[in-house]
């Protein structure tokens, strides 16, 4: 005989799950990783996860504390339907213990980020947002990173978008695939 399928949230399951924490980190705060905390924050209410899944986003410079989103990754991003709310906050060392995953925009800020984790058994936990991307070729254009759009036009900031929404797509997958195997084998 089939059983319907149970619905985690009304055994209780869900809400007493640790949410999965994770933190986009740039450079400044002001372009890319904003733009990825507002794609996954969407993507992920989409999916009906928001509880589920706590998304935050740094910079490893403080240079723009406290500012919001550069205005050409907002423009960008209300083009495509989604808002930037968040606001430039610093990543500081020890940070990483924080997130079960921290998903660096490029070479540089991965290297910064090994360097603010001084745990080493905490490294693995820091990766390329890129590496989610399930089209991410050997050839690829970028080396597999987010490049930087901040010193250049518009049309950067179209590709900057484009970027990461594919990536956050498979970062989805990625995670939704992580809950699904904490409810079969937490205990209750
Ligand atoms: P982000 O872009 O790292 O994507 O936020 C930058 C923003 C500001 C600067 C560099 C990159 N800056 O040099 O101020």
């Amino acid at each position: 005989m089939q059983l319907p399928p149970v619905d985690p949230r009304e055994t209780g399951e869900v809400s007493e799950t640790e949410p999965i924490r994770i933190c986009f980190v740039c450079l400044g705060n002001i372009c890319r990783s904003p733009t990825a905390e507002g794609i996954m924050r969407a993507l992920v209410e989409q999916a009906g996860l928001s509880g589920q899944i706590h998304i935050d986003s740094a910079g490893t410079a403080s240079w723009h504390r406290g500012e919001p989103p550069d205005a050409r990754a907002v423009a960008e991003a209300a083009r495509r339907g989604v808002e930037l709310q968040s606001r430039a906050s610093s990543f500081h060392r020890g940070d990483t213990h924080a997130y079960d995953l921290v998903l660096a925009m490029d070479h540089s800020n991965l290297a910064d980020l090994h360097d603010l984790t001084p745990e080493p058994e905490l490294r693995g936990r820091i990766m390329l947002l890129r590496s989610f991307d399930p089209a991410l070729g050997a050839d690829d254009p970028h080396d597999g990173a987010v490049p930087d759009p901040w010193a250049g036009g518009p049309d950067g900031f179209a590709e900057v978008y484009d970027l990461i929404e594919a990536a956050c797509a498979g970062l989805l997958e990625h995670l939704r695939t992580e809950l699904h195997t904490d409810l079969r084998t937490e205990p209750d």
